[in-house]
């Protein structure tokens, strides 16, 4: 098989720049496994890519298939691999312009795990953006228990993630999302407040999965000592409030650790919409229009 469907984009801009894509089976480079993609998430990653606003960072040239993580089956690897073999129930991040909604994707063993048998390959799917993401984040905020953690944007997929890892660590969450949200979030343990209401009462950190105004707006009333503030939206804004940008760890142990977890029912990812793969743009625009709840995830046939 030389050739494979995939979906993506023909020119940096609009989602009228995208379409399915007929495009060559990737070769696995040094370090790299060649999947065969069974299920793929879809991230605000995946639009900002197209929009060239990722060009810095990730500078691909069109055509590129979108996806920045799946789940599937190792179908080879590549020179120096160790610890995968084809055959593997697999999921990882993805490299460069062979992304994970394609039939195939690249994706590097040293981002990759193998995927516990109690963990759905759509969850697996999801965990290598959203999930380890927010792992990262309460890894980089230490949180003992009984601290408060203020998370804007607190129904997405990271924000759900990191409330209940918070919560399960013992730390007091408040979670800014809109108010559909707010029974959910309930349910997880979290205070919930909509967004531009007044955040009282001391907040020792901040994940902001927002940026911009939402995070301005959102420590405007903070009384007591700065909290610490990391994240992974708005690098340039959180650097101007003393915070940080999300340290990334991209790699399998981190995976492996974040599916443990769910393997062992401690984290959901929630995933709570999946899709046929024809319906990739739909998808995408759901995302992009900045108010998903939880997780979306395309079945690759
Ligand atoms: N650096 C990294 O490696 C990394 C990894 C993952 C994500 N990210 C970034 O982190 C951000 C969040 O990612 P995600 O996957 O969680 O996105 P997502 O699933 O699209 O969720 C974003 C959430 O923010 C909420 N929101 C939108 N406007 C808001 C406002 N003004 N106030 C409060 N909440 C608001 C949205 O819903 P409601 O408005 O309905 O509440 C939505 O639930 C994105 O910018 C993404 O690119 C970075």
């Amino acid at each position: 098989m030389t050739g494979m469907k995939a979906y993506g984009f023909t020119r940096y801009g609009g989602p009228e720049h995208e379409s399915y894509l007929d495009l060559p089976v990737p070769e696995p480079g040094p370090g790299e496994l060649l999947v065969r993609v069974a299920a793929a998430g879809v991230n605000p990653a995946d639009w900002k890519v197209r929009a060239g606003l990722r060009r810095t960072d990730l500078p691909l040239e069109p055509p590129v298939a979108l996806g920045r993580e799946v789940a599937g089956t190792v179908e080879r690897v590549g020179g120096g691999v160790e610890g995968f073999a084809p055959g593997d129930e697999v999921f990882g991040g993805t490299v460069g312009s062979a992304g994970g909604w394609a039939e195939f994707a690249r994706v590097p063993a040293s981002f990759a795990a193998l995927r516990p048998s109690e963990v759905a390959v759509t969850d697996a799917a999801v965990l290598p953006v959203a999930a380890a993401t927010a792992y990262d984040a309460l890894v980089q905020l230490a949180l003992p228990p009984g601290a408060t953690l203020l998370v804007i944007g607190a129904g997405g997929g990271v924000g759900l993630a990191a409330v209940q890892l918070a919560v399960a660590g013992g730390v007091e969450v408040v979670g800014i999302a809109s108010r559909g949200k707010h029974d959910l979030l309930a349910a997880m343990g979290a205070t919930a407040l909509a967004p531009g209401s007044e955040v009282r009462g001391t907040v020792d950190a901040v994940l902001d999965l927002v940026g911009g105004e939402a995070l301005r707006s959102a420590l405007s009333g903070l009384g007591g000592n700065p909290p610490v503030i990391v994240s992974a939206a708005d690098h340039a804004g959180v650097a101007a409030l003393g915070g940080q940008p999300v340290a990334r760890v991209r790699s399998g142990e981190r995976l492996a650790a974040v599916a443990r977890l769910v393997a062992e029912g401690a984290l959901d990812p929630r995933v709570t919409d999946v899709r046929p793969f024809d319906e990739a743009a739909s998808a995408l625009a759901v995302v992009e229009g900045g108010h998903a709840l939880g997780k979306i995830v395309l079945r690759i046939p």
